[in-house]
């Protein structure tokens, strides 16, 4: 047994965030501290979807802690930790949260520059069973010069960003992120034994065209005539050689899925939802910023994703993202 090579030099996610913003003239290190704090937030997430200190939350014979207290819900613990950590780190004006009706609104004193909007445990209808499971965030800055907290800093157009990612809780825990403005997607696995996301997946680039459709098939009796005919033919040999199905009905799972192997994400907008299901400012957009940084397509079905000007906080938005090639050859049934 040879032990393996321990690498003295290894690229962590901070070391790789604080060199790209040396690269930004003037930048003072507030993304570099933001994603700092959003790092921490969401180690204590994945360890607590992987029930570390189960004995501690539990109790070692019953479903209540040693306490008497009921253990937390992981979605509610998860929220939590994003606030919280968000709010201490000097550098956010205000967050939107999927958890929170309305903005959350930070000291007047730890306010910073940033807008963060955040699901902070996504695909919820695959915990109990221990399926994948994300947290997404989309990060702008304040566009309003005063101080004072106004809604409208939030309800920006996602082309806006200056950085979004997500974590993917699966076999492993790994945060994916892009800083924007052509500078690429990567992805970085968490190390459980140094507590330190390290960059395993340079400049992903999603492949220009898949062979996986992934969409909720339990709603065709709702869809539209487009979607049910684009997915008729991608099962028709006389189209091609048929798509494999894949759907986890967690976004961060499905959409991560996409961008490795390629093909394309579906949630449209059916006849008893209008607008689909995903949110716009903290699912769609985030993925949305990714996708076409990794060279793939994001749109609503008419315009592109990171086009729409939000009007509400959780606005829901009809999302078709993937590579290039398929989510084209959508769009353009979609037109015609
Ligand atoms: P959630 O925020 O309640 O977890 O719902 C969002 C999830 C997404 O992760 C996933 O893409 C979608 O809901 C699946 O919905 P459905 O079960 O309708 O297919
Ligand atoms: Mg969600």
């Amino acid at each position: 047994y040879e032990p393996p090579e321990f690498d003295s030099n290894c690229m962590t996610l901070t070391r790789f965030v604080l060199a790209e913003q040396k690269k930004v003239p003037f930048a003072t290190g507030d993304l570099t501290q933001l994603l700092t704090s959003i790092q921490t937030a969401i180690k204590a997430v994945s360890s607590a979807v992987r029930k570390a200190g189960l004995g501690h939350l539990h109790g070692m014979a019953g479903s209540t802690n040693v306490q008497g207290e009921e253990v937390k819900k992981l979605d509610v613990l998860s929220n939590e930790l994003f606030v919280n950590m968000l709010a201490s780190s000097y550098t956010v004006h205000m967050m939107v949260s999927e958890e929170n009706e309305t903005v959350i609104e930070i000291e007047t004193d730890k306010r910073g520059k940033y807008i963060v909007c955040f699901d902070p445990l996504d695909g919820s209808s695959n915990i109990d069973c221990l399926g994948s499971i994300g947290s997404i965030f989309g990060i702008f800055k304040k566009t309003e010069a005063s101080n004072e907290t106004n809604i409208k800093n939030t309800l920006q157009p996602g082309r806006n960003m200056v950085a979004a990612g997500y974590a993917l809780y699966g076999s492993a825990t790994m945060m994916v992120l892009t800083l924007g403005n052509g500078s690429g997607v990567n992805g970085f696995m968490l190390d459980p034994a140094i507590g330190e996301f390290l960059l395993t997946e340079s400049n992903i680039q999603i492949p220009t065209k898949g062979n996986i459709y992934s969409i909720n098939e339990g709603y065709s009796y709702i869809w539209d005539d487009t979607v049910s005919e684009y997915i008729r033919r991608k099962k028709d040999p006389a189209f091609g050689k048929p798509y494999g199905a894949r759907y986890i009905g967690s976004m961060v799972a499905d959409v991560h899925r996409t961008l490795k192997y390629g093909g394309i994400f579906m949630y449209p907008a059916t006849k008893l939802s209008p607008n689909g299901k995903l949110r716009l400012l903290y699912e769609g957009n985030p993925m949305a910023y990714i996708m076409e940084e990794a060279g793939g397509v994001a749109s609503n079905g008419k315009i592109p994703i990171l086009d729409i000007q939000p009007t509400a906080l959780h606005q829901r938005t009809p999302v078709f993202m993937g590579s290039k090639d398929d989510v084209n050859e959508f769009l353009a049934m979609y037109k015609s």
